[in-house]
Protein backbone atom coordinates (compact mmCIF):
# COMPACT_ATOMS: atom_id res chain seq x y z
CA UNK A 1 0.00 0.00 0.00
CA UNK A 2 1.50 3.32 -0.32
CA UNK A 3 1.77 5.00 2.75
CA UNK A 4 3.23 8.13 4.07
CA UNK A 5 0.95 9.39 1.03
CA UNK A 6 2.42 12.49 -0.05
CA UNK A 7 0.44 15.80 0.87
CA UNK A 8 0.00 18.84 -1.55
CA UNK A 9 2.83 21.28 -0.79
CA UNK A 10 0.64 24.06 0.40
CA UNK A 11 -3.12 24.66 0.50
CA UNK A 12 -3.33 26.69 -2.49
CA UNK A 13 -1.56 23.74 -4.78
CA UNK A 14 -4.20 21.57 -3.39
CA UNK A 15 -7.15 24.04 -4.36
CA UNK A 16 -5.54 24.46 -7.56
CA UNK A 17 -4.99 20.82 -8.41
CA UNK A 18 -8.56 20.08 -7.41
CA UNK A 19 -10.03 22.93 -9.56
CA UNK A 20 -7.94 21.75 -12.62
CA UNK A 21 -9.43 18.19 -11.76
CA UNK A 22 -12.72 19.92 -11.69
CA UNK A 23 -12.28 22.33 -14.79
CA UNK A 24 -11.97 20.14 -17.51
CA UNK A 25 -13.76 18.95 -21.12
CA UNK A 26 -16.61 18.90 -18.54
CA UNK A 27 -17.04 22.30 -18.68
CA UNK A 28 -16.03 23.74 -21.75
CA UNK A 29 -17.22 20.61 -24.02
CA UNK A 30 -19.62 19.00 -22.34
CA UNK A 31 -21.61 21.49 -20.06
CA UNK A 32 -22.51 23.48 -23.88
CA UNK A 33 -23.34 20.43 -25.70
CA UNK A 34 -25.44 19.33 -22.86
CA UNK A 35 -27.07 22.87 -22.60
CA UNK A 36 -27.63 23.01 -25.72
CA UNK A 37 -29.44 19.81 -26.21
CA UNK A 38 -31.35 20.56 -23.25
CA UNK A 39 -33.29 23.80 -24.05
CA UNK A 40 -30.49 26.50 -22.92
CA UNK A 41 -31.77 28.40 -20.21
CA UNK A 42 -33.93 26.38 -18.19
CA UNK A 43 -31.22 23.63 -18.04
CA UNK A 44 -28.75 26.18 -16.48
CA UNK A 45 -31.13 27.52 -13.70
CA UNK A 46 -31.64 23.69 -12.99
CA UNK A 47 -28.11 22.85 -13.21
CA UNK A 48 -27.31 26.13 -11.05
CA UNK A 49 -30.13 25.21 -8.45
CA UNK A 50 -28.31 21.56 -8.17
CA UNK A 51 -25.05 22.75 -7.54
CA UNK A 52 -25.61 25.37 -4.87
CA UNK A 53 -28.03 23.23 -3.03
CA UNK A 54 -27.43 19.52 -3.56
CA UNK A 55 -24.04 19.00 -4.78
CA UNK A 56 -21.86 20.62 -2.32
CA UNK A 57 -22.56 18.31 0.53
CA UNK A 58 -21.79 15.06 -1.38
CA UNK A 59 -18.42 17.34 -2.37
CA UNK A 60 -17.84 18.26 1.33
CA UNK A 61 -18.64 14.05 2.41
CA UNK A 62 -15.89 13.20 -0.36
CA UNK A 63 -13.19 16.03 1.03
CA UNK A 64 -14.34 14.68 4.50
CA UNK A 65 -13.84 10.70 3.68
CA UNK A 66 -10.60 12.13 2.03
CA UNK A 67 -9.01 13.69 5.08
CA UNK A 68 -10.16 11.56 7.49
CA UNK A 69 -9.17 8.36 6.15
CA UNK A 70 -6.30 9.26 4.09
CA UNK A 71 -6.84 6.51 1.40
CA UNK A 72 -7.80 5.22 -1.70
CA UNK A 73 -11.51 5.66 -2.73
CA UNK A 74 -12.06 1.39 -2.42
CA UNK A 75 -10.32 1.21 1.24
CA UNK A 76 -11.80 4.37 2.30
CA UNK A 77 -14.85 2.72 1.65
CA UNK A 78 -13.95 -0.14 3.69
CA UNK A 79 -13.13 1.03 6.65
CA UNK A 80 -16.40 3.20 6.69
CA UNK A 81 -17.88 0.05 6.46
CA UNK A 82 -16.58 -3.94 5.49
CA UNK A 83 -19.58 -4.21 3.27
CA UNK A 84 -19.08 -1.65 0.82
CA UNK A 85 -16.24 -3.12 -0.27
CA UNK A 86 -18.15 -3.49 -3.73
CA UNK A 87 -19.45 -0.52 -3.65
CA UNK A 88 -15.51 0.93 -3.68
CA UNK A 89 -15.09 -1.31 -6.84
CA UNK A 90 -18.22 -0.33 -8.85
CA UNK A 91 -16.83 3.79 -8.45
CA UNK A 92 -13.37 2.75 -9.81
CA UNK A 93 -15.26 0.50 -12.33
CA UNK A 94 -17.62 4.41 -13.16
CA UNK A 95 -13.68 5.60 -13.24
CA UNK A 96 -12.65 3.46 -15.84
CA UNK A 97 -15.60 4.24 -17.87
CA UNK A 98 -15.57 7.70 -17.93
CA UNK A 99 -11.86 8.06 -19.91
CA UNK A 100 -12.99 5.73 -22.06
CA UNK A 101 -15.15 8.36 -24.10
CA UNK A 102 -13.15 11.77 -22.68
CA UNK A 103 -10.42 10.72 -24.09
CA UNK A 104 -11.59 10.47 -27.50
CA UNK A 105 -12.83 14.34 -27.00
CA UNK A 106 -8.79 14.78 -26.04
CA UNK A 107 -7.84 12.98 -29.58
CA UNK A 108 -10.08 15.47 -31.21
CA UNK A 109 -8.04 18.40 -29.32
CA UNK A 110 -4.88 16.94 -30.59
CA UNK A 111 -6.59 16.93 -34.53
CA UNK A 112 -7.11 20.75 -33.94
CA UNK A 113 -3.68 21.37 -32.57
CA UNK A 114 -2.31 20.28 -35.44
CA UNK A 115 -4.69 21.49 -38.15
CA UNK A 116 -3.69 25.13 -36.37
CA UNK A 117 0.34 24.49 -36.25
CA UNK A 118 0.07 23.09 -40.04
CA UNK A 119 -2.36 26.17 -41.05
CA UNK A 120 -4.24 23.98 -43.31
CA UNK A 121 -7.60 25.40 -41.86
CA UNK A 122 -10.89 23.25 -43.63
CA UNK A 123 -13.33 25.67 -45.57
CA UNK A 124 -16.13 24.63 -43.66
CA UNK A 125 -16.01 22.98 -40.10
CA UNK A 126 -18.94 21.04 -39.77
CA UNK A 127 -18.31 19.01 -43.14
CA UNK A 128 -14.84 19.07 -41.76
CA UNK A 129 -15.58 17.76 -38.44
CA UNK A 130 -17.92 14.79 -39.50
CA UNK A 131 -15.38 13.30 -41.88
CA UNK A 132 -12.35 13.38 -39.52
CA UNK A 133 -14.71 11.53 -36.58
CA UNK A 134 -15.67 9.07 -38.72
CA UNK A 135 -12.26 7.77 -40.22
CA UNK A 136 -10.57 5.42 -38.17
CA UNK A 137 -6.96 5.48 -38.09
CA UNK A 138 -6.28 9.32 -37.12
CA UNK A 139 -8.97 9.86 -34.56
CA UNK A 140 -7.73 5.92 -33.12
CA UNK A 141 -4.42 6.63 -33.70
CA UNK A 142 -4.64 10.46 -31.22
CA UNK A 143 -7.33 8.62 -29.09
CA UNK A 144 -4.39 6.57 -27.65
CA UNK A 145 -1.65 9.07 -28.01
CA UNK A 146 -4.01 11.28 -25.57
CA UNK A 147 -4.18 8.02 -23.19
CA UNK A 148 -0.31 7.99 -23.24
CA UNK A 149 0.17 11.33 -22.50
CA UNK A 150 -2.13 11.56 -19.75
CA UNK A 151 -0.94 8.29 -18.11
CA UNK A 152 2.81 9.66 -18.29
CA UNK A 153 1.81 11.88 -15.48
CA UNK A 154 0.58 9.09 -12.60
CA UNK A 155 3.19 6.66 -14.52
CA UNK A 156 5.95 8.53 -12.76
CA UNK A 157 3.82 9.49 -9.66
CA UNK A 158 1.73 11.96 -9.37
CA UNK A 159 1.97 15.71 -9.47
CA UNK A 160 5.34 17.17 -9.01
CA UNK A 161 5.52 19.07 -13.06
CA UNK A 162 1.50 19.36 -12.86
CA UNK A 163 1.33 21.31 -9.75
CA UNK A 164 3.79 23.80 -11.39
CA UNK A 165 2.41 23.61 -14.48
CA UNK A 166 -1.18 24.22 -13.11
CA UNK A 167 -0.11 27.17 -11.51
CA UNK A 168 0.60 29.10 -15.06
CA UNK A 169 -1.68 27.16 -17.44
CA UNK A 170 -5.33 27.64 -15.31
CA UNK A 171 -5.15 31.39 -14.63
CA UNK A 172 -3.79 32.05 -17.89
CA UNK A 173 -6.76 29.34 -19.72
CA UNK A 174 -9.23 31.26 -17.74
CA UNK A 175 -8.57 34.78 -18.89
CA UNK A 176 -8.42 33.43 -22.67
CA UNK A 177 -11.66 31.96 -21.98
CA UNK A 178 -13.06 35.55 -20.64
CA UNK A 179 -11.18 37.31 -23.67
CA UNK A 180 -12.84 35.30 -26.16
CA UNK A 181 -16.00 35.58 -24.05
CA UNK A 182 -16.06 39.55 -24.63
CA UNK A 183 -15.24 39.02 -27.98
CA UNK A 184 -17.84 36.38 -28.92
CA UNK A 185 -20.80 38.98 -27.49
CA UNK A 186 -19.95 41.87 -29.73
CA UNK A 187 -20.76 39.24 -32.15
CA UNK A 188 -23.93 40.00 -34.50
CA UNK A 189 -26.05 36.73 -33.21
CA UNK A 190 -24.84 37.64 -29.76
CA UNK A 191 -28.14 38.84 -28.43
CA UNK A 192 -30.13 35.31 -29.71
CA UNK A 193 -27.18 33.43 -27.91
CA UNK A 194 -27.35 35.12 -24.46
CA UNK A 195 -31.25 34.85 -25.03
CA UNK A 196 -30.92 31.12 -25.40
CA UNK A 197 -28.73 30.64 -22.40
CA UNK A 198 -30.14 33.26 -19.81
CA UNK A 199 -34.29 33.81 -20.69
CA UNK A 200 -35.65 30.38 -19.23
CA UNK A 201 -38.49 28.88 -21.50
CA UNK A 202 -40.45 26.95 -18.56
CA UNK A 203 -42.22 24.10 -21.74
CA UNK A 204 -39.09 23.07 -21.67
CA UNK A 205 -38.74 21.48 -18.25
CA UNK A 206 -39.15 18.04 -17.80
CA UNK A 207 -37.70 15.09 -15.78
CA UNK A 208 -35.03 13.65 -17.95
CA UNK A 209 -33.90 17.48 -17.91
CA UNK A 210 -33.39 17.23 -14.38
CA UNK A 211 -31.79 14.15 -14.20
CA UNK A 212 -29.12 15.34 -17.21
CA UNK A 213 -28.11 18.84 -15.05
CA UNK A 214 -27.73 16.53 -12.65
CA UNK A 215 -25.07 14.36 -13.84
CA UNK A 216 -23.20 17.05 -15.92
CA UNK A 217 -23.50 19.35 -12.06
CA UNK A 218 -22.05 15.67 -10.49
CA UNK A 219 -19.92 15.37 -13.94
CA UNK A 220 -17.99 18.90 -14.09
CA UNK A 221 -17.26 18.82 -10.09
CA UNK A 222 -15.71 15.50 -10.01
CA UNK A 223 -17.58 13.69 -7.78
CA UNK A 224 -19.25 10.53 -7.80
CA UNK A 225 -16.28 7.76 -8.10
CA UNK A 226 -13.89 8.64 -5.46
CA UNK A 227 -11.72 11.62 -7.79
CA UNK A 228 -12.13 13.82 -5.00
CA UNK A 229 -11.77 11.52 -2.08
CA UNK A 230 -8.50 10.48 -3.70
CA UNK A 231 -7.49 14.57 -3.74
CA UNK A 232 -8.59 14.82 -0.62
CA UNK A 233 -6.59 12.11 1.02
CA UNK A 234 -3.43 14.10 -0.13
CA UNK A 235 -4.79 16.98 1.77
CA UNK A 236 -3.22 19.17 4.36
CA UNK A 237 -4.09 19.15 8.04
CA UNK A 238 -5.05 22.53 8.23
CA UNK A 239 -7.17 23.18 4.84
CA UNK A 240 -10.97 23.87 5.27
CA UNK A 241 -12.94 21.13 4.16
CA UNK A 242 -16.48 23.18 3.60
CA UNK A 243 -14.32 26.52 2.03
CA UNK A 244 -12.42 24.41 -0.08
CA UNK A 245 -15.85 22.78 -1.41
CA UNK A 246 -17.36 26.15 -2.24
CA UNK A 247 -13.79 27.61 -3.43
CA UNK A 248 -14.34 24.97 -6.26
CA UNK A 249 -17.48 24.77 -7.46
CA UNK A 250 -17.26 28.58 -7.55
CA UNK A 251 -14.14 28.27 -10.10
CA UNK A 252 -15.79 25.21 -11.96
CA UNK A 253 -19.42 27.23 -12.44
CA UNK A 254 -17.42 30.37 -13.54
CA UNK A 255 -15.97 28.41 -16.25
CA UNK A 256 -18.93 26.57 -17.23
CA UNK A 257 -20.84 29.96 -17.73
CA UNK A 258 -18.22 31.91 -19.22
CA UNK A 259 -18.00 28.93 -21.53
CA UNK A 260 -21.56 29.09 -22.31
CA UNK A 261 -21.04 33.17 -22.54
CA UNK A 262 -18.32 32.39 -25.59
CA UNK A 263 -19.93 29.39 -26.79
CA UNK A 264 -23.70 30.13 -27.78
CA UNK A 265 -23.03 33.70 -29.40
CA UNK A 266 -20.91 32.16 -32.08
CA UNK A 267 -23.34 29.06 -32.51
CA UNK A 268 -26.03 31.55 -33.01
CA UNK A 269 -23.92 33.86 -35.02
CA UNK A 270 -22.73 31.35 -37.80
CA UNK A 271 -26.31 29.54 -38.01
CA UNK A 272 -24.69 26.21 -36.03
CA UNK A 273 -28.01 23.89 -34.39
CA UNK A 274 -26.84 24.77 -30.78
CA UNK A 275 -28.42 20.95 -30.52
CA UNK A 276 -25.61 19.70 -32.49
CA UNK A 277 -24.69 17.05 -29.99
CA UNK A 278 -20.53 15.98 -29.08
CA UNK A 279 -19.95 17.76 -31.62
CA UNK A 280 -20.75 21.21 -30.75
CA UNK A 281 -18.07 22.58 -29.84
CA UNK A 282 -15.39 21.53 -32.55
CA UNK A 283 -17.58 23.21 -34.70
CA UNK A 284 -18.98 26.37 -33.63
CA UNK A 285 -15.47 27.43 -31.78
CA UNK A 286 -13.22 27.30 -34.82
CA UNK A 287 -15.68 29.61 -37.11
CA UNK A 288 -14.80 32.13 -34.85
CA UNK A 289 -11.10 31.06 -35.14
CA UNK A 290 -11.34 31.31 -38.74
CA UNK A 291 -12.70 34.87 -39.22
CA UNK A 292 -9.81 36.41 -36.78
CA UNK A 293 -6.75 37.99 -37.66
CA UNK A 294 -3.79 36.01 -36.41
CA UNK A 295 -6.73 33.32 -36.49
CA UNK A 296 -4.20 30.42 -36.80
CA UNK A 297 -2.10 31.41 -33.31
CA UNK A 298 -4.99 32.30 -31.52
CA UNK A 299 -7.04 28.85 -32.38
CA UNK A 300 -3.71 27.44 -31.56
CA UNK A 301 -3.68 28.58 -28.15
CA UNK A 302 -7.26 27.90 -27.32
CA UNK A 303 -7.11 24.23 -28.04
CA UNK A 304 -3.32 24.33 -26.58
CA UNK A 305 -5.00 25.50 -23.15
CA UNK A 306 -7.94 23.45 -23.64
CA UNK A 307 -6.04 20.50 -24.10
CA UNK A 308 -4.30 21.33 -20.65
CA UNK A 309 -7.60 21.05 -19.08
CA UNK A 310 -8.58 18.34 -20.33
CA UNK A 311 -4.99 17.05 -18.91
CA UNK A 312 -5.02 17.86 -15.74
CA UNK A 313 -8.60 16.28 -15.31
CA UNK A 314 -8.11 13.23 -17.00
CA UNK A 315 -4.82 12.92 -15.02
CA UNK A 316 -7.11 13.12 -11.39
CA UNK A 317 -9.23 10.32 -13.27
CA UNK A 318 -6.41 7.88 -14.02
CA UNK A 319 -4.92 8.22 -10.69
CA UNK A 320 -8.21 7.26 -8.95
CA UNK A 321 -8.61 3.70 -10.68
CA UNK A 322 -4.51 3.34 -10.48
CA UNK A 323 -3.86 4.60 -6.68
CA UNK A 324 -7.19 1.66 -5.90
CA UNK A 325 -5.16 -0.85 -8.08
CA UNK A 326 -1.88 -0.25 -6.29
CA UNK A 327 -3.73 -0.45 -2.81
CA UNK A 328 -6.02 -3.45 -3.79
CA UNK A 329 -4.78 -5.14 -6.10
CA UNK A 330 -1.13 -4.85 -4.22
CA UNK A 331 0.85 -4.38 -7.59
CA UNK A 332 3.30 -1.31 -8.57
CA UNK A 333 2.43 1.89 -9.23
CA UNK A 334 3.46 1.14 -13.14
CA UNK A 335 1.92 -2.51 -13.70
CA UNK A 336 -1.49 -0.67 -12.18
CA UNK A 337 -0.88 2.13 -14.78
CA UNK A 338 -0.71 -0.13 -17.79
CA UNK A 339 -3.76 -2.06 -16.88
CA UNK A 340 -5.57 0.86 -16.40
CA UNK A 341 -4.43 1.81 -19.78
CA UNK A 342 -5.24 -1.68 -21.48
CA UNK A 343 -8.43 -1.22 -20.17
CA UNK A 344 -9.04 2.04 -21.56
CA UNK A 345 -7.64 1.61 -24.83
CA UNK A 346 -9.79 -1.65 -25.09
CA UNK A 347 -12.83 0.35 -24.55
CA UNK A 348 -12.02 3.80 -25.74
CA UNK A 349 -11.19 2.55 -29.92
CA UNK A 350 -14.75 1.25 -30.26
CA UNK A 351 -16.18 4.31 -28.71
CA UNK A 352 -13.81 6.53 -31.20
CA UNK A 353 -15.05 4.10 -34.16
CA UNK A 354 -19.16 5.04 -33.23
CA UNK A 355 -18.33 8.01 -35.03
CA UNK A 356 -17.43 6.19 -38.21
CA UNK A 357 -17.05 2.40 -38.68
CA UNK A 358 -19.36 1.55 -35.84
CA UNK A 359 -21.91 4.05 -35.88
CA UNK A 360 -24.51 1.63 -36.66
CA UNK A 361 -23.68 -0.30 -33.08
CA UNK A 362 -26.54 1.00 -31.06
CA UNK A 363 -27.92 0.32 -27.70
CA UNK A 364 -31.10 2.03 -26.94
CA UNK A 365 -30.79 4.29 -29.62
CA UNK A 366 -27.19 5.58 -28.46
CA UNK A 367 -23.81 4.73 -30.17
CA UNK A 368 -21.27 3.67 -27.70
CA UNK A 369 -19.83 7.04 -27.28
CA UNK A 370 -23.20 8.23 -26.37
CA UNK A 371 -24.15 5.43 -24.28
CA UNK A 372 -20.71 5.35 -22.47
CA UNK A 373 -21.27 8.77 -21.72
CA UNK A 374 -24.91 8.95 -21.07
CA UNK A 375 -24.62 5.90 -18.24
CA UNK A 376 -21.40 7.12 -16.22
CA UNK A 377 -22.89 10.83 -16.05
CA UNK A 378 -26.55 9.99 -15.80
CA UNK A 379 -26.48 6.59 -14.16
CA UNK A 380 -23.60 5.85 -12.06
CA UNK A 381 -22.47 9.07 -10.88
CA UNK A 382 -25.95 9.84 -9.37
CA UNK A 383 -26.27 6.15 -7.68
CA UNK A 384 -22.47 6.83 -6.84
CA UNK A 385 -23.47 9.66 -5.16
CA UNK A 386 -26.63 8.58 -3.39
CA UNK A 387 -24.63 5.45 -1.67
CA UNK A 388 -21.66 8.25 -0.81
CA UNK A 389 -23.93 10.50 1.23
CA UNK A 390 -26.00 7.52 2.78
CA UNK A 391 -22.88 5.98 3.83
CA UNK A 392 -21.47 9.15 5.03
CA UNK A 393 -24.58 10.06 6.53
CA UNK A 394 -25.16 6.69 9.07
CA UNK A 395 -22.61 4.52 8.59
CA UNK A 396 -19.41 7.37 9.41
CA UNK A 397 -19.28 7.88 13.16
CA UNK A 398 -20.90 11.94 13.07
CA UNK A 399 -19.07 13.05 10.14
CA UNK A 400 -20.63 16.59 10.61
CA UNK A 401 -19.07 16.80 13.95
CA UNK A 402 -15.57 16.75 12.48
CA UNK A 403 -16.75 19.03 9.74
CA UNK A 404 -18.71 21.46 11.87
CA UNK A 405 -18.29 20.42 15.22
CA UNK A 406 -21.15 20.71 17.49
CA UNK A 407 -22.99 23.47 16.02
CA UNK A 408 -26.51 24.68 14.20
CA UNK A 409 -24.17 24.33 10.98
CA UNK A 410 -23.07 20.61 12.20
CA UNK A 411 -27.21 19.78 12.86
CA UNK A 412 -28.41 21.29 10.01
CA UNK A 413 -25.59 19.70 7.56
CA UNK A 414 -26.54 16.36 9.32
CA UNK A 415 -30.23 16.46 8.44
CA UNK A 416 -29.73 17.56 5.38
CA UNK A 417 -26.73 14.77 4.32
CA UNK A 418 -29.03 12.20 5.99
CA UNK A 419 -32.72 12.87 4.76
CA UNK A 420 -32.96 15.52 2.39
CA UNK A 421 -30.36 15.17 -0.54
CA UNK A 422 -30.72 11.35 -1.07
CA UNK A 423 -34.57 11.77 -0.80
CA UNK A 424 -33.89 14.64 -3.61
CA UNK A 425 -31.42 12.37 -5.38
CA UNK A 426 -33.52 9.15 -5.74
CA UNK A 427 -36.44 11.13 -7.00
CA UNK A 428 -34.54 12.58 -9.34
CA UNK A 429 -32.70 9.31 -10.42
CA UNK A 430 -36.28 7.27 -10.48
CA UNK A 431 -38.12 10.28 -12.01
CA UNK A 432 -35.60 10.47 -15.00
CA UNK A 433 -35.06 7.01 -15.60
N1 LIG B 1 -14.69 17.19 -13.86
C1 LIG B 1 -13.88 16.92 -15.02
C2 LIG B 1 -14.35 17.81 -16.14
O1 LIG B 1 -15.19 18.61 -15.96
C3 LIG B 1 -13.89 15.47 -15.39
C4 LIG B 1 -13.60 14.58 -14.24
C5 LIG B 1 -12.42 14.47 -13.58
C6 LIG B 1 -14.52 13.74 -13.58
N2 LIG B 1 -12.57 13.61 -12.52
C7 LIG B 1 -13.84 13.17 -12.51
C8 LIG B 1 -15.86 13.46 -13.79
C9 LIG B 1 -14.52 12.32 -11.62
C10 LIG B 1 -16.52 12.61 -12.93
C11 LIG B 1 -15.88 12.07 -11.84
O2 LIG B 1 -13.86 17.72 -17.22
Amino acid sequence: MENNKPQWSSHLSFIIATVGSAVGLGNIWRFPYIMGKNGGAIFLLTYLILIAFICIIPLICELAIGKIYRTDTINALKEINPKFKWFGWLCIATVILIPCFYFVVGGWILNYIWIFISNNLPANFSDYFTSYSSQIFMPCLLTLVFLVMTASFPYRGVNKGIEKANNIMMPLFALMLIVMAVYAVTLPGAKEGLEFMFRPDFTQFNKSMVLTALGQALFTLSIGMGTIITYGSYMKDDSHIVKSGYTLILFDTLIAVIAGIMIFPIVFSFGVAPSAGASLVFIALPEIFAKLPGSSIIGLLFFILLFFAAITSGISILETAILAFINNLKISRQKATLLVCIIVAAISLPATLSFGLLSGVQIANKTIFDLLDYLTSNILLPFNTLLICLLSGWCVNSLWKKIFGENIFGYTFNIILKFIVPVILICVLVSGL
